[in-house]
């Protein structure tokens, strides 16, 4: 017995069509961040070339991270909630480490160039820690060191306070090493301790 299939009706062909190619994109863009075969979690490609300028107004490279352990996360001195929770577990689990000897520098890269000048940024990171290092650049230095590090970041207009705006972003922590390549990565968390702790295992392997 046979039935024969009716043939798919036009809007159908160009909905499975457009299913496709943005699942073909997902893809894509997955296998672009995730080397494939590289450990069951992958190699992310995460890092890159940068000039920035730190909260002292020092120019800086991506040298800065060589010879050392650097925890680096993205925000804005203006965030109201994420980024000073964040900054402060993270702060606070490196912090720890220190006190075992394990040497991990802590990094906030401003993502807002607009208002974090050097010296926002400098009484912003006094706030955490000595021991954190605060970055800032033009919008053109902040756009290439985030697209490196494939930090997504978005202004979020506020109509009637148009200096007021917020910005949108990613809160992920990157664990580099001491050749400046990626090593981790650690989701937003607000538990210190199980982060230090979850550092302290990343660099035992
Ligand atoms: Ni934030």
């Amino acid at each position: 017995m046979t039935q024969k299939t009716p043939p798919l009706p036009r809007r159908s062909i160009l909905l499975l069509a457009g299913l496709l190619l943005a699942a073909s994109a997902g893809l894509a863009a997955y296998s672009l961040l995730y080397r494939p075969g590289a450990g069951s979690s992958g190699i992310a490609l995460v890092g890159g070339p940068f000039t920035m300028v730190t909260h002292r107004g020092e120019p800086v490279t991506e040298q800065m991270l060589i010879g050392k352990h650097t925890l680096i996360f993205f925000g804005f001195t203006y965030c109201p909630d994420v980024c000073p929770t964040e900054l402060q577990v993270m702060t606070a689990a490196t912090d720890a480490l220190a006190r075992q000897g394990i040497m991990v520098s802590p990094v906030f890269v401003s993502i807002d160039p607009g208002r974090d000048t050097p010296e926002v940024v400098k009484s912003y990171v006094e706030n955490f820690s000595p021991a954190l290092i605060g970055l800032t650049g033009t919008p053109e230095q902040v756009s290439q060191m985030a697209k490196a590090y494939r930090v997504y970041y978005a202004k979020v207009e506020n109509a009637k306070s148009p200096q007021d705006y917020l910005m949108d972003h990613s809160s992920i922590l990157y664990l580099m090493g001491p050749d400046g390549k990626f090593l981790k990565h650690f989701t937003y968390t607000t538990d210190a301790e199980a982060l230090a702790k979850a550092i302290g295992q990343a660099l035992d392997n």
